[in-house]
């Protein structure tokens, strides 16, 4: 059949290559998203002080939406006949959103935070470059989750400028 490539997509056997280079991405991002559950898990629970609790709240918030999305990236990892790697596989990048010295150290945490929804931004609308024209479905999907990023991201550079409006950041 001549038009079993255009039916086959991203499933043909012509575009396996293209097919694994996503599911490695795809993989990746499932581990940020991981990785960000367990940091803003910690960092909304250890933050202490009136001023933490609008953060605490925040990113308590936000555990729900990025643990959605790495269910998302895991159901499409497999849709594309990738397996969704065990807890061995996980290595941790995240060294700016560990704890603190002091739990009242607010700053550090939006920072972190901030670091954290940039560095996903880029990955993910790196996705969205490698998925154009070959794989819509999963572009698709990725340009809603990196929405969902950038909001994240405002959000909390809105509460780094308060911080520095005040001079304390
Ligand atoms: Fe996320
Ligand atoms: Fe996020």
């Amino acid at each position: 059949m001549e038009s079993s490539t255009t039916d086959k997509g991203i499933f043909s056997d012509e575009a396996s290559g293209t097919r694994e280079e996503i599911v490695a991405l795809l993989t990746k991002a499932y581990w940020m998203e991981i990785e960000t559950v367990m940091s803003y898990l910690s960092a909304s629970t250890n933050l202490d002080g009136v001023r933490a609790q609008e953060i605490r709240e925040s990113l308590a918030e936000d555990i729900k939406e990025e643990l959605g999305h790495a269910e998302q990236f895991a159901v499409r990892i497999k849709e594309l006949y990738g397996v969704v790697p065990g807890s061995e596989g996980f290595s941790p990048e995240q060294s700016f959103l560990q704890p603190p010295e002091h739990q009242t150290d607010v700053i550090h945490v939006i920072r972190g935070v901030i670091e954290a929804e940039s560095g996903a931004i880029q990955h993910y609308t790196r996705i969205v470059e490698v998925t154009d024209g070959v794989d819509p479905v999963t572009q698709d999907m990725v340009i809603a989750i990196l929405r969902d990023e950038q909001g994240h991201r405002r959000l909390f550079e809105g509460f780094l400028r308060e911080y520095e409006f005040e001079g304390k950041a």
